[in-house]
């Protein structure tokens, strides 16, 4: 393998987060995602055989770290329903260039498999929570879980040592009434909270920017009973805008596809379960790596593939959708199939 070669694309953003979803299933129907309508009982998901192998994965992030990426976050789906998950983080905690693993879930699973994925040598999780109030939840959830699972699962994360951050997908209307009850509760745990902007990803999901809270209400309403202050950014693109209850050193973050996006910054690609590279969560078409692993072409005639379409790359949806909330309604790649 070639040394570190470090790429930019068109807008001079380096590639360097890799964000990788193991499975298309989730055991939730969150509304914003996957509602109930249309992903009901007969609905088809990827056949086992076209799932990427953990061998074909490994391989994908070994030439992706050979061009510059460093953080790989495994999302679905639901990722803790691919089994042996800690196998995978092994793997990929053993490929040079690789500083940091981490994991997007909905935490059902989480107490069960918590040991297990921090032995593994995972050191954080960013866990879905639209509600501390369980009818909202199961509401949003097409009422798959309670709030207590979740809570537990948060528990069992933080028990073994990981760091935790919880997020919250706000639906105008729906949950938006639990935006400061979900503050308070988690106020003090140690565990960052981060609102999330409503956003149109796949097309599902009935997007309407009546439906979005702006990050600036959401600031507001928490600020106005629990003062808020501006904190710098973890790292360089990163996609919270981050604050902290003044005089203390708890925080929060608000996510701002909507109303002030972040794409200027955006370093980050992604692999479907089924082996498509993608340069956008609002992509509508990807790249099949699948097909070019399962053929038989070496390592570096995929590398210089992928460098090629990096270099070409040219996304920035969210800040066209900032001039134009109505944007072409092109087949979008859904949620659950790209992982966030
Ligand atoms: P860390 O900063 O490493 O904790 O992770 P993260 O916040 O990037 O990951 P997470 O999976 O928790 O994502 C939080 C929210 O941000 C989800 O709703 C994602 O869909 C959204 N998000 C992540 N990356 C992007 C992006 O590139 N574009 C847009 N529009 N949304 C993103
Ligand atoms: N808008 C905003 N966030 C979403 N998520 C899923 N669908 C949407 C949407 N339409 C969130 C999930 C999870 C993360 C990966 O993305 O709740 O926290
Ligand atoms: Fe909900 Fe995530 Fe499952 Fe989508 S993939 S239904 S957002 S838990
Ligand atoms: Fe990146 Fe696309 Fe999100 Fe913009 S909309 S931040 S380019 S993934």
């Amino acid at each position: 393998m070639n040394p570190i070669d470090k790429i930019t694309d068109t807008l001079h953003r380096p590639l360097k987060d890799l964000r990788i979803s193991v499975i298309d299933r989730c055991n939730f129907r969150c509304r914003y995602c996957m509602p109930e309508e249309v992903f009901g009982p007969n609905f088809r998901f990827l056949p086992k055989e076209k799932l990427l192998s953990f061998e074909e994965i490994s391989r994908l992030v070994q030439i992706f770290a050979s061009l510059g990426v460093e953080k790989v976050r495994l999302t679905g789906g639901e990722p803790l329903l691919r089994k042996d998950l800690p196998k995978l983080i092994r793997m990929l905690y053993s490929i040079q260039g690789i500083s940091e693993i981490a994991l997007t879930t909905n935490g059902s699973l989480l107490a069960r498999h918590a040991k297990e994925l921090k032995d593994a040598g995972l050191q954080r999780v960013n866990v879905s929570l639209d509600s501390i109030d369980d009818e909202v939840f199961r509401k949003m959830n097409g009422g798959r879980c309670d709030v207590k699972t979740v809570l537990e699962g948060i528990e069992a994360a933080a028990k073994v040592g990981m760091k935790v951050k919880v997020n919250m997908v706000v639906q105008k209307g729906i949950n938006d009434q639990d935006i400061l009850p979900m503050a308070r509760y988690f106020r003090g745990t140690g565990h960052i909270l981060r609102f999330i902007e409503f956003m149109d990803v796949g097309n599902s999901n009935d997007w309407n920017i009546s439906q979005v809270v702006s990050k600036q209400e959401i600031f507001e309403r928490i600020h106005r009973e629990m003062p808020l202050e501006p904190i710098k950014s973890n790292y360089f693109g990163e996609v919270a805008t981050r604050y902290r209850y003044r005089g203390t050193k708890e925080e929060i973050g608000i996510i701002s596809s909507v109303t002030d996006s972040f794409c200027s910054t955006c370093t980050r690609a992604r692999i479907s379960a089924d082996g498509y590279f993608y340069t956008c969560l609002f992509a509508t078409q990807g790249k099949d790596l699948r097909s070019k692993i399962r053929s038989g072409e070496c390592d570096e005639d995929i590398r210089k593939f992928i460098q090629n379409v990096w270099s070409r790359r040219l996304d920035r949806y969210s800040d066209e959708r900032l001039k134009n909330t109505n944007l072409p309604k092109d087949k979008k790649i859904e949620m659950y199939y790209i992982g966030g």
